[in-house]
């Protein structure tokens, strides 16, 4: 009796241990199960990417991707806009003012600077001026980025200046660019008057100072040979791009219109006659 309850005593753990990993390998065993069911399941209903529907969803899922590789082939990269250029490379001094930067949104100090021009801003900020450094001190921005976010920044602080991006927004949200197709039978004849504001606004950019090595307007030199290639190859080379002159100067819903006359415009005032 005593010997047996000895026994008894001595299997009782063993007895547990046993129960124990019965009871943990049971759910384990069951969720091995599981999962393989599941995986197998999803296996089964993988979708077909060789049907047409299949494909159809791929090729608008990648478009938005497909588009910007599309942009990035005509322009050397991808432009950021003012804003994006200001909250990567600007704000670490823009934003509170470190070493007298003047301050975002602050009126009094950028009224002053306002005064020299965008022109001259855009200069200092692509050349560097006293403590700023050279494009921030981000080399790899374009003058095109600079001179957004120049205006993103003076803008805040007043001034109204045109950054290309605002002129692209604004032209595909008003009906003028729906007016382009009418607009557009008499692309033939350019108007200079009327490409005076279209340069203003969409080229100026770079043709009024020259930056990235675009001819300067007015500046009969820069422009003689390109005259003489004819009104129609300037127009041809504005419309599609050429070196480093971006298609219709990067601003795609640019009516087909207004960059004949602002052609127009470049071209006469270089002393080319239409
Ligand atoms: C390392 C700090 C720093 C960074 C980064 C910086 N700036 Fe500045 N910026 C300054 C300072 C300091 C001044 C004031 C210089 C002066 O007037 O002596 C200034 C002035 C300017 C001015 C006015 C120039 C004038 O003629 O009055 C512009 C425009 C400007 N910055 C644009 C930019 C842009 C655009 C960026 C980003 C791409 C940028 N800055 C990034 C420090 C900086
Ligand atoms: C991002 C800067 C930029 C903008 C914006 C821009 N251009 Fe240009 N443009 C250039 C550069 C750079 C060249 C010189 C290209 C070359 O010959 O290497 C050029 C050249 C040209 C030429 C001469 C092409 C030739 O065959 O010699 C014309 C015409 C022209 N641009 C018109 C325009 C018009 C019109 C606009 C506005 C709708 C505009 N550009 C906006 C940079 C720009």
């Amino acid at each position: 009796m005593a010997d047996s309850h000895v026994k008894m005593a001595q299997t009782t753990p063993q007895e547990v241990i046993v129960a124990v990993v019965a009871g943990l390998l049971a759910p384990l065993l069951a969720i091995v199960l599981i999962v393989q069911l599941v995986l197998g399941f999803q296996k089964e209903h993988k979708p077909d990417t060789s049907g047409e529907a299949a494909q159809q969803a791929t090729l608008s899922r990648i478009k938005p991707f497909a588009q910007l590789a599309a942009l990035d082939a005509s322009a050397p990269k991808v432009e950021k806009s003012g804003q994006e250029v200001y909250d990567t490379a600007c704000t670490a001094c823009h934003a509170a003012g470190a070493l007298g930067a003047p301050k975002f949104d602050n009126k009094g100090d950028w009224g002053p600077r306002i005064g020299k021009g965008y022109d001259t801003l855009i200069k200092h900020a692509i050349e560097g001026f006293n403590q700023m450094p050279a494009r921030g001190g981000n080399g790899d921005l374009s003058d095109v980025e600079v001179a957004r976010a120049v205006a993103y920044m003076a803008n805040s602080g007043g001034a109204s200046f045109k950054a290309p991006e605002a002129e692209a927004a604004t032209a595909a949200a008003t009906p003028a660019a729906a007016d382009a197709a009418p607009a557009a039978a008499s692309s033939s004849k350019p108007d200079p008057a009327k490409g005076k504001a279209v340069f203003a606004s969409n080229c100026a950019v770079c043709h009024a100072t020259g930056v990235a090595g675009a001819p300067k307007v007015g500046d009969k030199a820069a422009w003689s040979a390109r005259i003489s290639q004819g009104f129609e190859t300037l127009h041809n080379n504005a419309l599609n791009g050429i070196r480093g002159m971006p298609a219709k100067g990067g601003n795609p819903s640019l009516p087909d219109a207004d960059l004949v006359n602002a052609v127009g415009y470049l071209f006469t005032e270089a002393g080319g006659k239409l």
